[in-house]
């Protein structure tokens, strides 16, 4: 027999979640987020096209920005901070997602990333959106909407890339497969990411065909341009002239577009230091990464727009490689150095460029240089401030930065020291044959 209630009850959907399971469920997508995030980093390196290393940046820095504002909501929501530090009953979801770090192939992560973990973050979102309170919990409707936005993109974006790949390199189609079913069953049988209770499950062990991580020697490089060590003459050879003028606008386009070693480096770092740094870290470096993208495109758009051929544009490896060159003992720190080192050399010439771009009526190069600069006095900071606190949690004398910064100098110049009478010939004739055409485009633009 049903009897009126004293109190004033109605079925609301609204109270579905406490303030706690907000928490709970804004918790766990944080780790999800800050694991994808961490493993593309670290494949950053070993992606050829230019296209891909560029916009894994950028979709790394989406997701550091999703996650610090998760990670900021679910303090607000007075989640107890010292739980905020691990997993808890999410462990095995997010031990699943740090898996695909060790994909066995460049294919394989993409396809289990682009596949599976992309799409699982996307209908987690768009279910949590769907279901929570657009009253209690706007803040994290208006961030939540953004990011799922964001997914949508990033995984049109893979799957271009995923069918580009499996067209190039159609026997790693099985290898690949098997890896993003097996990702794919083990994330079905906990449940998914979704916004239900955590399945509690014991530890899976390693995914079969996993390969475990390490850090790339060499960086793959974009086939449709001219490979090499050294992009441009006066690394190797202090008598060939940086360049005024035209040339100039040339060399800046060029050392715009190698800044790719700095996305590597940058996804790199973030990732060795992703367990030993705080979260302001993976947070700093994966705007660091995106920043670096940005130059490289800059570059890539003005030689572009200048109707140059990528077969005749050099993109070398050499800071990369000198940070990881054989018998380098450690390998991230090196290109945490090596970005700090650059960053802090070629500051001071980028105001005097910024002005000599201007006066040549060139406001396409101007305008890059100039927020390239305001990046650069970001990353500076960026770079002194972790190489301390990497230093401090070592136990060494967080002063000795500057040590490192002078032990990287001295691993560029070995390394130049190692280029041969043939590369730095060949590297001439690419350099004078590119000047020489951009002498001939000129007359056409
Ligand atoms: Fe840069
Ligand atoms: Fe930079």
């Amino acid at each position: 027999m049903s009897h009126a209630s004293e109190f004033l009850l109605t079925p609301q959907l609204r109270s579905r979640w406490m303030r706690f399971d907000t928490a709970q469920l804004l918790k766990r997508f944080f780790f999800c987020e800050r694991s994808l995030l961490v493993s593309e980093a670290s494949w950053v390196p070993a992606i050829a096209p230019l296209e891909i290393k560029t916009s894994l940046a950028r979709y790394i820095w989406q997701s550091a920005e999703t996650a610090h504002s998760l990670r900021e909501r679910v303090f607000e929501l007075r989640f107890p901070s010292r739980l905020l530090e691990e997993e808890g009953t999410d462990h095995a979801l997010v031990e699943l997602f740090n898996a695909v770090k060790d994909s066995p192939s460049v294919p394989a992560f993409l396809l289990s990333v682009g596949k599976i973990l992309l799409p699982e973050m996307h209908n987690a979102y768009q279910s949590y959106l769907k279901a929570s309170d657009l009253i209690a919990d706007g803040p994290t409707h208006r961030f939540l909407g953004l990011a799922l936005a964001e997914k949508a993109e990033q995984i049109n974006a893979f799957n271009l890339w995923i069918e580009a790949a499996f067209s190039q390199n159609p026997e790693a189609r099985p290898e690949a497969t098997a890896w993003a079913n097996e990702v794919a069953d083990r994330l079905s049988a906990m449940g998914g990411v979704g916004v239900g209770p955590a399945v509690s499950l014991p530890a899976a062990g390693p995914l079969s065909g996993a390969k475990s991580y390490s850090i790339p020697v060499h960086p793959a490089r974009d086939p449709q341009f001219w490979p090499c060590r050294f992009y441009w003459p006066d690394i190797v050879d202090p008598s060939y002239p940086y360049g005024e003028g035209m040339q100039l606008q040339l060399r800046s386009a060029i050392s715009h577009l190698n800044e790719v070693w700095a996305v590597e480096a940058g996804g790199v770092i973030l990732s060795a230091f992703a367990d030993v740094l705080p979260w302001e870290w993976i947070y700093n470096s994966a705007r660091w990464t995106y920043d670096e993208s940005r130059h490289c495109r800059m570059g890539y758009d003005r030689l572009m727009a200048w109707k140059l051929d990528p077969a005749e544009i050099p993109l070398g490896t050499y800071i990369y490689e000198s940070a990881t060159t054989e018998g380098a003992a450690d390998i991230p720190t090196n290109l945490l150095g090596m970005l700090f080192f650059f960053e802090t050399k070629n500051i001071r010439h980028k105001p005097a460029r910024v002005r000599l771009f201007h006066s040549y009526g060139d406001t396409l190069s101007e305008h890059d240089m100039d927020f390239d600069w305001a990046d650069e006095t970001l990353h500076a900071r960026y770079g002194k401030r972790w190489l301390k606190e990497l230093l401090a949690i070592r136990g060494q004398d967080p002063a000795a930065f500057e040590d490192v910064r002078t032990h990287c100098e001295k691993l560029v110049t070995d390394y130049i020291g190692t280029a041969k009478p043939t590369e730095i010939t060949d590297l001439k004739i690419v350099a004078d044959r590119l000047v020489n055409c951009a002498q001939r485009l000129r007359q056409t633009l």
